[in-house]
């Protein structure tokens, strides 16, 4: 006999499909293209150039992001049939959780470029959905701000180590307070990738006081605005004119102290300064995990790992998860792709840590390849985001709701009533 809640469970993504279908009877169309390329093609159409830019951007020639997609070509899904799979469960435990989809939302900054709500968007959709929400140290919404709208929803925070020790503990001890499950510590962006798109754009958010709100919210940090900065980073003053005018008003506009106190003391472009100066540390080694592990208790996972040599390292420093992710391809091109990677690591961490891969995940499909191929969950970036251009919290929840029906669907397809039946067999190799 089944329970309720596994009946109501099996019927979700047929739900999903039905909802759709009969709003098509009465004229509605879903908020969000549900096909992937159309989701982007909409959200392109709605952003500003320098936005999408931002968004949809690599590295240099785009080669990683293109290998990250085209990596899943490599391996396709072998069907089994006549196993009953009318009852199943999606769920996989991360960290004590029961995640009712096996992926999370990952961190994307500067989210005010695709809409006036950002982040807080993102944490009452994740939340709705019960999918964790990774906070980004780049949010355009402070931790406190988004946890508020969470209720006892999951939420991790995702730490740019920067060059004060004393602003690391400050923003892990908020993360802690504000509810966070496990800090992600980005190991790949200790210096910006060569952005092809925002250099010919001459755009750079953050030097518009965009996607700097755990900063300009943070105490240490407000505190070190009026010390000396390094000379590097006095050297870095743009030449004044209606446009710098226009730049320092709206970074202004967006500083907590308001426009015109932040004006005349000059402290919004003071903490972009400071910003730019001190957000990462690219002397950072394996060394310095041990200060993360002694400031907290919370679950370390690392961000970027790539090959099965750092996945051992990552065990051997005593860290517990680590995200296989090439930052979407945004900062080595050329790179190897996630999936590409994905099984010489797994195979390395031998069930010592969760393996989480991010980069390149546009689907059911995708996610199911990923855990056959040893992933424990996945992590999603630019599509959530697209729907957050196009519609706000509910179109984060449309693509947050079509993820889940498309894996299940793709899992009850191919004969799987759990993730655990998710293995290296059920896919066949080019
Ligand atoms: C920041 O994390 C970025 O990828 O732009």
């Amino acid at each position: 006999m089944s329970t309720p809640d596994r009946e109501i469970r099996t019927t979700l993504p047929v739900a999903r499909q039905q909802a759709i279908y009969v709003g098509g009877l009465a004229g509605q169309q879903p908020k969000v293209p549900v096909h992937p390329a159309r989701l982007e093609q909409a959200a392109a159409a709605r952003l500003t150039p320098e936005a999408y830019a931002y968004i949809a951007g690599g590295a240099g020639r785009e080669d990683t992001m293109r290998n990250n997609l085209t990596a899943f070509d490599r391996w396709r899904i072998q069907p089994r049939m006549l196993r009953n799979v009318a009852q199943r469960d999606t769920g996989v435990e991360l960290f004590g959780r029961r995640l009712p989809s096996p992926f999370l939302l990952c961190p994307i900054g500067v989210l005010e470029l695709a809409h006036e709500q950002a982040d807080l968007a993102v944490a009452r959709a994740a939340a709705a959905e019960d999918i964790p929400m990774i906070f980004s140290s780049q949010a355009s919404r402070s931790m406190e701000d988004c946890a508020a709208q969470m209720g006892a929803a999951p939420r991790w925070f995702q730490l740019y180590w920067s060059k004060s020790d004393a602003l690391v503990r400050s923003f892990v001890s908020r993360a802690e307070a504000n509810g966070c499950e496990a800090i992600v510590v980005t190991l790949d962006t200790t210096l910006l990738g060569w952005r092809t798109r925002d250099l010919d754009a001459a755009h750079l958010p953050f030097l518009h006081g965009r996607g700097i709100a755990q900063y300009t919210s943070d105490p240490v940090f407000m505190a070190a605005l009026d010390e000396p900065l390094d000379a590097d980073s006095q050297a870095a003053r743009p030449p004044l004119n209606l446009n710098t005018l226009r730049s320092v008003l709206q970074a202004a506009r967006r500083f907590p102290e308001g426009t015109l106190h932040s004006l005349s003391n000059g402290r919004a472009l003071a903490a972009v300064r400071r910003f730019i100066a001190t957000y990462s540390r690219p002397s950072l080694t394996w060394d310095d995990l041990s200060f993360l592990r002694e400031i907290t208790d919370l679950p370390i996972v690392l961000k970027g790992i790539l090959c099965a040599e750092d996945a051992r390292l990552a065990v051997s420093h005593g860290v517990d998860g680590i995200i296989v992710s090439n930052h979407g391809g945004r900062q080595v091109d050329g790179a190897v792709a996630t999936l590409e990677q994905l099984p010489g690591i797994v195979d390395a961490v031998d069930q010592r840590l969760p393996v989480i891969m991010d980069s390149g995940i546009r689907g059911g499909a995708d996610m199911f390849k990923a855990l056959a191929l040893g992933a424990t969950a996945v992590g999603l970036g630019r599509p959530y985001c697209y729907g957050l251009a196009l519609a706000g919290e509910d179109g984060v929840r449309e693509v947050i709701a079509n993820f889940k029906a498309d894996f299940d669907l793709t899992m009850a397809l191919s004969g799987c009533t759990r993730v655990a039946d998710i293995s290296r067999e059920c896919l066949v190799e080019q």
